[in-house]
């Protein structure tokens, strides 16, 4: 009998907290290796090692919650005018508000955009570059997860690939002019421990035929990091002067389960009896937010926690998934969402 990484006979005697992220990674499934040049960051790197960020722009989609709320505060607390851009205009109030309780002069404001229509997308892109000089830095970090029954967005997509996957892949390419008027340009995509059982279903992308809600959260995690190697690989070759990078926050306590499979769901009962274990939003915000702007941070890399299974711990390398290492796909894939998200990058 052959024996897969996934194909355990013997009882699983790790921590229970360990053995519910792990049904999220598929245990086992980390591979190291990247083709991109990596140094591993700082020892605990933490805000305080974070640089001012006085006249840097950035943008944070999904930035009134969880690590997407962390990154806006520690952004426009070190100095930066930072646009948040989620789809509710009365938590972005409520967001800035509390964000200024602690920094009263944060320069931070909100845009309203829906990520899954590519309308919505598109207005968005079209008012940035109206109203900023230029953007220093994107955070693609916005995202659902696992929704028990499938959807499709307002262009008849499906709902986790195109909140999570297909509008920051539409953003980015409206807003390459305004990164492009930067001196120092980054990207920054969120991917997920899920990215690990992620796959790209190229013969059904969109899930008509089955839907497990985490399989497909997987595929729309892994393709975010096939995007942010990709845009880094076109960025060199064309020229766009862009470093991309790709960050993941371990597992931390956010509304992304509530908001998901629900708290009364089993995956939800386990994740509220093992929340002490997890990253805060905070702690899960660190690998983002060093991406976004430690200098030595380089283009292509993906960051997340050092610790065991990449669960937690200090800002470290990522271990990249063999699907997202596979350039001929993340060509294939590029190719695909142009076509889905009509538009063209240079
Ligand atoms: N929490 C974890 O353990 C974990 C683990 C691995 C990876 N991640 C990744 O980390 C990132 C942040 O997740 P989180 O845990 O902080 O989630 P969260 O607390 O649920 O926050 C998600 C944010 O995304 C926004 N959003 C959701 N759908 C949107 C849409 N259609 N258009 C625009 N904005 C939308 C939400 O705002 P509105 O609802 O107001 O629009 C909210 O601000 C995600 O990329 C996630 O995949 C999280």
């Amino acid at each position: 009998m052959t024996t897969t990484p996934s194909d355990h006979s013997a009882p699983d005697r790790a921590p229970r907290h360990t053995r519910f992220a792990r049904g999220l990674a598929l245990s086992g499934a980390l591979l190291a290796g990247s083709a991109f040049a990596q140094t591993a960051p700082k020892a605990n790197w933490n805000l305080s090692d974070m640089p001012s960020q006085e006249g840097r722009v950035f943008v944070v989609t999904g930035g009134t919650s969880g690590m997407g709320y962390e990154d806006a505060k520690a952004l426009a607390g070190a100095g930066a005018q930072v646009v948040i851009a989620a789809r509710n205009p009365r938590r972005g109030e409520e967001t800035i508000a509390r964000i200024r309780e602690e920094h009263p002069g944060a320069q931070v404001r909100f845009e309203a955009v829906d990520l899954s229509d590519l309308a919505s997308v598109r207005a968005l892109g079209e008012r940035l570059n109206a109203t900023l000089p230029r953007i220093d830095g994107l955070i693609n970090n916005a995202a659902i997860m696992a929704p028990p029954e499938r959807s499709v967005s307002a262009d008849g997509y499906e709902m986790q690939l195109a909140t999570n996957y297909i509008g920051h892949f539409a953003l980015t390419a409206h807003v390459l002019p305004l990164l492009q008027a930067s001196d120092a340009p980054r990207v920054v995509t969120l991917s997920s421990i899920a990215a690990q059982r992620g796959a790209i279903n190229f013969d059904d992308l969109q899930f008509e035929q089955s839907y497990d809600p985490m399989v497909v959260y997987g595929q729309s995690k892994v393709a975010c990091l096939m995007f942010a190697r990709e845009l880094q690989r076109r960025s060199d070759a064309g020229g766009w002067g862009i470093t991309s990078l790709a960050a993941h926050p371990g597992v931390a306590v956010t509304e992304l389960v509530e908001r998901g499979p629900g708290l009364d769901s089993e995956q939800g009962r386990q994740w509220s009896a093992n929340r002490e274990h997890f990253h805060t939003a905070a702690e899960g915000a660190l690998p983002t937010l060093y991406a976004a702007t430690a200098p030595e941070a380089q283009g292509g890399v993906y960051y997340g926690p050092s610790g065991e299974q990449e669960l937690r711990g200090p800002v470290g390398l990522a271990n990249v998934p063999a699907a997202a290492r596979d350039e001929a796909a993340a060509a294939r894939l590029w190719a695909v969402t142009e076509t889905l998200a009509g538009v063209r990058y240079p």
